[in-house]
C-alpha cells in the first residue's frame, strides 16, 4: 500500500532528490551522428520514462545524463534541490561532476547516482548480500556497515532468505530485484534504469513494476526508466519522453497524470494515455528525421 507523493514521502525518502535539465543535446560517436537533438527535464523526485525506436540512443542518452560520457555538444545540468549541495553539482562546462564508471551497476563517487541495467550485470563470484554491497565498499564503508544497509534493502526486496545465495542460483526475477536492491543501497539521488525487466516474463514484470513504483514513491528518488513498453512507461512514470529517428530526436513530453493508487490498465484515461504515446512513436513525419533542423 502506497499512497503518497513524492513531496510528501517518509524517513526513507532520499534528501536532495537531482532534477535533470539537457538542453539541445547531440552526440556522436566517432563521427557517427547518434542523438541529433535531445532535450530533457526532470524536476527533482520526478520520474520520467523514455521510449522509442530501438538504436534511436536511448541508452546513450542515459549515459550521458549519468556523466559516464560527455555530449559532442549541448549541455546536461544536474542540480540537487538540497541548497548545500548545488554548487558542488556543476563543473565548469555545466555538465555535472565526473562521474566513476564502474563495470558493474556503476556509482558516482559521491554515491548520487545508480545505474541498473537490463541484465542484472551482478558479479557471479560473489554471493547476493556481498553483490548488494558492492557500492558501498567502493566507497570504503565498513564491512560490518555496509553489510548491515545490504541487508536492510535485501529486506525491502523481499530477499531475505537468499542473502548467502550465488547469482547462478536466482531466477531472472531474483536478479533483477537483487540489481535493484544493489542500485539502491547507497540512497541515490538519481536513478537510471535501462530496461531493467525487458527479459523478464509478464507476471514477473508487473510485480517488479508494481515494487519500483512503490518505492519510488516511498523515497522520491529522481527516476529515469528506459523502456520498450509504452503500458510500463505509462503505468510507472510522470512524464513520458519518446525518441524518434536515427539520430534520435526527443519529442515534446507527455504528462501522466493518472490518480494515485495501483494503475487500472484498462481505464479509460490508462488507454488514452497509451495511445497518445503510442501516435507520437508512430506518427509519419513531413521529412526525415536526419533532415530535420
Ligand atoms: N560505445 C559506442 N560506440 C559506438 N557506437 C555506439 C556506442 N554505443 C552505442 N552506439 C551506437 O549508437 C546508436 C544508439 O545506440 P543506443 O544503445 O543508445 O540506442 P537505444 O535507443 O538504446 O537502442 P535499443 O532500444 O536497441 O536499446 C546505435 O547505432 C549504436 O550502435
Ligand atoms: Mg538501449
Amino acid at each position: 500500500m502506497r499512497s503518497q507523493e513524492p513531496d510528501q514521502v517518509t524517513s526513507e525518502s532520499v534528501p536532495g532528490a537531482i532534477g535533470v535539465v539537457a538542453r539541445a543535446v547531440r552526440h556522436s560517436f566517432n563521427g557517427l551522428n547518434v542523438i541529433a537533438h535531445a532535450d530533457v527535464q526532470v524536476k527533482p523526485g520526478g520520474f520520467l520514462a523514455i521510449v522509442g525506436d530501438s538504436g534511436g540512443g536511448k541508452t546513450t542518452l542515459l549515459r550521458l545524463i549519468g556523466g559516464l560520457i560527455e555530449p559532442t555538444s549541448g549541455q546536461i545540468l544536474l542540480s540537487a534541490n538540497d541548497q548545500s549541495k548545488q554548487s558542488n553539482s556543476y563543473s565548469q562546462s555545466g555538465h555535472v561532476a565526473p562521474v566513476a564508471t564502474l563495470n558493474m551497476g556503476t556509482i558516482s563517487p559521491g554515491s548520487d547516482i545508480s545505474f541498473c541495467f537490463q541484465e542484472g550485470r551482478l558479479l557471479p563470484w560473489r554471493n547476493v548480500l556481498d553483490n548488494v554491497a558492492l557500492p558501498l565498499e567502493m566507497h570504503g564503508v565498513r564491512p560490518q556497515e555496509r553489510r548491515a544497509a545490504a541487508s536492510a534493502m535485501l529486506a525491502k526486496m523481499q530477499l531475505s532468505d537468499s542473502e548467502h545465495k550465488m547469482p547462478a542460483q536466482l531466477s531472472g526475477g531474483m536478479r533483477m530485484r537483487v540489481a535493484m536492491a544493489r542500485a539502491l543501497v547507497t540512497r541515490p539521488k538519481l536513478l537510471l534504469l535501462d530496461e531493467p525487466f525487458g527479459a523478464l516474463d509478464e507476471v514477473t514484470r508487473l510485480a517488479l513494476d508494481e515494487e519500483l513504483r512503490q518505492l519510488w514513491q516511498r523515497t522520491g528518488t529522481t527516476t529515469i526508466l528506459v523502456t520498450h513498453s509504452i503500458q510500463e512507461a505509462v503505468s510507472l512514470a510522470k512524464e513520458v519522453l519518446v525518441m524518434r529517428g536515427k539520430p534520435g530526436r526527443t519529442l515534446p513530453t507527455i504528462a501522466i497524470d493518472l490518480p494515485t493508487g495501483a494503475v487500472q490498465r484498462n481505464s479509460m484515461q490508462f488507454v488514452s494515455l497509451c495511445q497518445d504515446v503510442y501516435q507520437q512513436m508512430t506518427a509519419q513525419t513531413t521529412q526525415a528525421p536526419e533532415q530535420m533542423p
